[in-house]
């Protein structure tokens, strides 16, 4: 749990204190012991405060709380003014007439000039839920709240507290353009997201991050995926006080961002320019790492804005124009049972094209046997499909209408291979969730998997001229079955090969035995298994050497800071499921633990970014790159300038108006579709691991 804020006049005499100031102090501690489970002050003094402001202050409405009437998790909170929803459209002509429209009451719709020249901030239309937060006149933050029905919410105080992006306590005073300001109580609202980055790993059970994030959020304990994962993206700020509070939009944001925010990414621009800016969002979204399903416009000027007012249902100076199309139906054609080079098999829907967000969809992955089996599916059904974050097709529902149902077949279709179900249990959100998934009997003996493995082994290894070619050629005349035959070639062997010379069977033989000995690290990724990349194996390799790896238990995996509960099991598994793979090859190789070759040295296995090799692509918007790279450098990674099969992480700067993703960004998608364990991440993402946001 995140350390609670600093107490409010913690060290001040008692005595000195004023009746509002000795509530507050209650108030404060009644919330570290009951909520926070982290008292700060021993018990005497806490009774010695309500004593003290019993004294002074007998009808003061906390003393009605103390012992537990702070509101707490859950409880309802009514909001000082309603949090409302949006207006929407869907195309620029509909946005120029909400504009108009804006200005009809000052007569000046029709004044063309006089629209073109209005500014406008755009942002994008987060898809997560709306949150409030209140900080007091010492910076604290108070109470944070749901957005409920609009008039009440849900107190989510716990949680929010717990978020690297808002700070639990702000600084006295603020630099503002007019110059330093001292900070008065306020409050902020805003959207809370959780990272698509985290959402990838449970993306089967749940139906979406929004729902994860609610449920995280609104939890009274632990529940969903710890509090820590999420973001806040603020986008208001309120106060009394007129001296503080600023004249635009693109003035508020950026006074949210010198409180400690996160502001919301924003854009200033006029009506002519909306569509470009609303392009630039929609073209961006793949790359981000939360989901948007629109662009926020606003007049920029504050005095206009309360001007026009809201309706009882939202404000008429912002309008959110949604991205057409997520999603839609069409129907299942056949099941795919697509092989791993693992052995691993997923289902997949083939389905008749079908647009959604401005691209052709013909397949979606149903993750596994469970979901398939939930879905109940026939040939010619007709499925329900969005694209997840407008990316990623995902089969939301199955809508029925077809004829003979699909069944998990008992050999893998189109061959004579046993399939198995194995069923996992996983800790999601605190529950256990059983999933069965689809495997080969003896993947070993799959020629698909055969084959995976060695051009993964051949690649990981960088043994210069073993190509997927070369691997089909050795498989097709019987010389090789597993990585550990490559080293019993022999240049006569290759030489008679079609296509292969003298001198190219001396160059491959070579190339193969100049690989005798191997780092450890290196050796695991080779053996390439789901989840062991370059990351997870460097911090293996910090850890273990081989034979403690083999030996080793799950607590011993899971005990290192950032390897997954599901990766530590997937690399226990597949290390078991090679057993004769890795014996093999211990014949011919040597394997050099990490402290043997001081590679290990140093390398701190919790570290934010232990065995992260980090690339940074894009402007950065917080930092320079040479800050962020040192960063990473101080928490246990590796900063690189290019990306590489060793890549394990690739922030993507700050900007999303950037038109297009830059050869980097590209890289890493395709290494990543290569089956690559390469994350990208945020700026923000980023900043919150290394926890520079942290109150
Ligand atoms: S401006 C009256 N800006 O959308 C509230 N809202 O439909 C206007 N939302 O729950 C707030 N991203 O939390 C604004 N960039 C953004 C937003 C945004 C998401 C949410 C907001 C509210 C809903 C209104």
């Amino acid at each position: 749990m995140a350390e609670p804020a600093r107490a409010p006049h913690l060290g001040e005499p008692l005595a000195s204190l004023s009746a509002d100031a000795l509530a507050e102090a209650v108030a404060w501690h009644d919330h570290a012991y009951f909520v926070l489970d982290a008292p700060v002050i021993p018990d005497q003094l806490y009774d010695q405060m309500v004593e003290r402001l019993r004294a002074i202050a007998p009808g003061h409405p906390v003393l009605k709380q103390v012992g537990g009437g702070f509101a707490g998790p859950g409880a309802k909170v009514e909001h000082a003014e309603a949090m409302l929803s949006l207006g929407k459209c869907y195309s620029g002509d509909e946005l120029a007439a909400w504009l108009r429209g804006a200005y009809r009451e000052s007569g000046r719709a029709d004044d063309a000039d006089h629209i073109e020249r209005v500014t406008l901030v755009a942002t994008p239309k987060v898809d997560g839920l709306a949150c409030t937060i209140r900080y007091d006149a010492h910076g604290l933050l108070v109470q944070s709240a749901t957005r409920g029905d609009g008039r009440r919410g849900e107190d989510i105080t716990h949680n929010v507290r717990r978020m690297p992006s808002v700070p639990g306590q702000l600084a006295g005073r603020v630099e503002t353009p007019d110059g330093p300001r001292a900070v008065p109580a306020l409050e902020v609202r805003g959207e809370v997201y959780l990272p698509l980055s985290a959402f990838e790993a449970v993306a089967d059970v749940y139906a979406n991050a929004r729902n994860l994030a609610a449920g995280t959020l609104k939890a009274k304990e632990e529940g969903g995926v710890p509090a820590e994962q999420l973001v806040f993206f603020a986008y208001d700020l309120r106060t009394d006080d007129e001296a503080f509070a600023p004249d635009t939009e693109h003035e508020r944001l950026a006074l949210l961002e010198a409180l400690g925010f996160l502001p919301v990414p924003a854009d200033r621009c006029r009506l002519a320019e909306a569509s470009a800016v609303y392009e630039r969002w929609q073209q961006a979204r793949p790359e981000l790492d939360y989901e948007l399903d629109g662009v926020v416009f606003k007049l920029d000027d504050l005095a206009e804005q309360r001007r026009l007012g809201t309706t009882a249902h939202h404000p008429r100076y912002a309008i959110a124009w949604k991205f057409q199309g997520d999603s839609g139906t069409t129907t299942l054609q056949d099941i795919e049972w697509s092989v791993s080079r693992t052995g691993t098999i997923t289902p997949v829907a083939i389905v008749a094209p079908v647009v959604l967000s401005g691209a052709t969809v013909t397949r979606a992955t149903l993750h596994n046997v469970s979901r398939f089996e939930e879905l109940g599916l026939h040939r010619g059904d007709t499925l329900a499909l969005t694209r997840r974050g407008g990316v990623i097709p995902h089969v939301e529902t199955n809508l029925g209408g077809g004829g003979a149902a699909f069944a998990v077949p008992e050999t893998l279709p189109g061959t004579t291979l046993a399939t198995e179900r194995r069923v996992s249990e996983r800790k999601v959100a605190g529950e256990v969730v059983v999933t069965t998934t689809l495997h080969l009997r003896d993947p070993d003996a799959s020629p698909v998997v055969q084959r995976a493995r060695l051009v993964h082994f051949a690649d990981a290894m960088e043994i210069d001229g073993l190509g997927a070619k070369m691997v089909d050629l050795l498989l097709e005349h019987g010389l090789v079955r597993q990585p550990a035959d490559l080293y019993e070639l022999t240049p006569d062997q290759l030489a008679k090969l079609p296509r292969v010379g003298v001198v190219l069977a001396n160059k491959l033989v070579a190339g193969i035995r100049g690989r005798s000995e191997v780092p450890i690290a290196l050796f695991l990724r080779a053996l390439g298994i789901d989840g062991l990349g370059a990351h997870a194996a460097t911090l293996l390799a910090a850890r273990f050497d081989l034979d403690g790896l083999l030996q080793a238990e799950l607590d011993a995996l899971t005990a290192l800071h950032s390897l997954g509960d599901k990766t530590a099991r997937g690399v226990l598994e597949g290390l078991r499921e090679r057993e004769e793979m890795i014996t093999a090859l211990r014949k011919h190789l040597r394997i050099v633990d990490a402290k043997a070759d001081g590679q290990g040295e140093g390398v701190d296995a919790d570290a934010p970014f232990a065995g992260e090799t980090v690339c940074f692509t894009g402007a950065l918007e917080t930092l320079t790159r040479r800050d962020a790279q040192q960063v990473v450098s101080r928490l246990g990674g590796r900063a690189s300038s290019s990306v590489t099969k060793e890549t394990s992480l690739v922030v993507v700067g700050g900007d999303p108006e950037t038109d297009k993703p830059s050869s980097k960004l590209k890289k890493a998608r395709k290494l990543r579709e290569a089956g690559e364990a390469v994350t990208i991440i945020s700026e923000h993402a980023f900043r919150a691991r290394a926890g520079l946001d942290a109150g």
